[in-house]
């Protein structure tokens, strides 16, 4: 018998709508261009989502204006922990965004047949 946990976690959106389950939903925006075409694209999610179960709730984030400084490599987050990274910028806020969304949705152009810089950045920086 699936309970409460199961649907939290591990449904779709269709299932979601069944089942009433309120879900947090965050959307990462790999873009350097704010408002482009993955902006766009990943608003077109969010219109489907919304229109299978109006309870969702979204948070949009663009990388282009986030405060996230680029990664250096320096491992300190890895070895000492991620309160000990050097660079001073918005990265604790957005892991909190992150901790408290129920699913998150990751949006990146293709550049040369990979992500984004800048979404590459974002996952570094969440390395640890
Ligand atoms: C530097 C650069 C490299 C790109 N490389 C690819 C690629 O390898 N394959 C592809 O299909 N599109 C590529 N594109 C096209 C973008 O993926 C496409 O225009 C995308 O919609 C841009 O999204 P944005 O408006 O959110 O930046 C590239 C665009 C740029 C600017």
């Amino acid at each position: 018998m699936r309970n409460e946990t199961f649907y939290k976690y591990y449904t779709t959106p269709s299932i979601i709508k069944t089942g009433g389950i309120f879900m947090k939903i965050l959307e990462v925006i790999g873009s350097p261009k704010n408002n482009g075409n993955t902006y766009k694209t990943v608003k077109m999610v969010e219109n489907r989502i919304k229109e299978l179960d109006s309870d969702m709730e979204f948070e949009t984030i663009q990388l282009a204006t986030s405060n996230l400084k680029t990664c250096n490599g320096c491992y300190v987050c890895l070895s000492r922990g991620e309160n000990y990274c050097p660079l001073k910028d918005d990265r604790e806020l957005l892991e909190s965004k992150l901790k408290s969304a129920d699913a998150i949705i990751f949006g990146t152009p293709v550049y040369t047949y990979n992500v984004s810089w800048i979404m590459k950045n974002f996952l570094d920086r969440f390395a640890y």
